[in-house]
């Protein structure tokens, strides 16, 4: 029978709980599909940080190498260690490491979810540059707690960067509705903006089949309020793709429903599956989180692993649960009373 390690990193706050709801999910979606999902959990968080000083030890990284895919919960309990320091020590190394470049979060209404828009049919794939640019970590500060203190922190957009980022999202569109929309700044940031278009207009040559429209990254913030069902693949440097993706979560009803992939895709090293909310430290011990865009990124993870079948099968019981009202109303359901309805529905 066919196999797979899965390394799980729970983390803080609600990350242990929605991590347990989607393993119990993906582990009877696998029964079903007749493959094993093998788990080893890793207790790297901050509480983890509290008793070593480290947020995973120094072989983490090497540890995880030999996993076939990375579920994590949440990272961060900022009263108790900086988000700095709580980032920088285990999410963010992980998906530069792996060289996770690609995150992709699908931003959509599950059925019976309303969300705030008027607007009730749209699909997007954001996909985000995740390993360079504004997050690339190049800077420094000197004259430190004087009045002459200076910050620096300067982006780094390579061309192999751009390219690889630019070339996912134009397969990404055209498996899917053929439209691809690029989102930069290149009306205020000359260089690195101006190079980021310029490369997708040169890409755009090898998919003809793929309609390219630029979009300014205001413009897009608008846009995916005012018409989000005209988008269909949004791909975005690190930073604006974080902002723009917690607007997708936004009005696909909430960070509850905000799955997300980082993605490998030559993968040469392991790909790390993760819901976009945070640990959510205020309501970490009610028992209320929702689990569900945990469980829809187990089903990311799925798709990746090459079991197709059974990731579907993830989705429509995510989709049976959310029709029948049950998760869609913050803190209405249980954390374990949506994984149950999940699981019934899954069969
Ligand atoms: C996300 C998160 C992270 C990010 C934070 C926690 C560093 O906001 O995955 O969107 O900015 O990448
Ligand atoms: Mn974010």
């Amino acid at each position: 029978m066919t196999s797979y390690k899965i390394a799980l990193i729970p983390g803080d706050g609600i990350g242990a709980a929605v991590t347990e709801a989607a393993w119990e999910v993906l582990g009877r979606a696998a029964h079903g599909a007749g493959f094993k999902l093998e788990g080893t959990t890793f207790p790297w968080s901050c509480d983890f940080y509290e008793k070593t000083g480290a947020m995973m030890p120094a072989d983490g990284i090497e540890t995880l190498r030999g996993y076939d895919a990375i579920l994590l919960g949440a990272v961060g309990w900022p009263k108790r260690v900086p988000d700095s320091v709580s980032l920088h020590g285990l999410l963010l190394p992980i998906r530069k490491a792996f060289v996770q470049y690609a995150n992709i979060r699908p931003h959509r209404l599950l059925p019976g979810v309303e969300g705030p828009l008027r607007a009730s049919a749209f699909d997007i794939l954001c996909i985000r540059e995740n390993t360079e640019g504004e997050y690339a970590g190049a800077g420094g500060r000197v004259h430190n707690g004087t009045a002459d203190e200076v910050a620096v922190e300067t982006s780094i957009f390579t061309r192999k960067g751009v390219e690889r980022i630019l070339r996912f999202g134009f397969e990404q569109a055209r498996k899917r509705r053929g439209k691809l929309a690029s989102v930069t700044k290149s009306n205020a940031q000359k260089y690195s903006m101006v190079f980021w278009d310029e490369i997708t207009a040169k890409l755009a040559a090898d998919y003809p089949d793929v309609e390219v429209t630029n979009y300014h990254i205001d413009a897009m913030a608008a846009r995916m309020v005012m018409a989000p069902e005209s988008l269909d693949v949004v791909v975005a440097s690190n930073l604006f793709g974080d902002i723009l993706t917690d607007l997708g979560a936004a009005i696909q009803g909430g960070l509850g429903f905000a799955a997300s992939a980082n993605i490998n895709p030559e993968r040469d090293a392991p790909s790390m599956f993760e819901p976009v909310h945070g640990s959510a430290p205020d309501i970490a011990h009610l028992g209320i989180a929702n689990p569900i865009a945990a469980i829809w990124s187990g089903a990311m993870m799925l798709e990746h692993l090459g079991e197709a079948e059974a990731a579907k099968a993830v989705m429509t019981a995510i989709e049976a649960a959310t029709a029948r009202g049950i998760g869609i109303e913050p803190g209405k359901h249980k954390t374990q009373d949506i994984t149950a309805a999940v699981l019934s529905a899954l069969g």
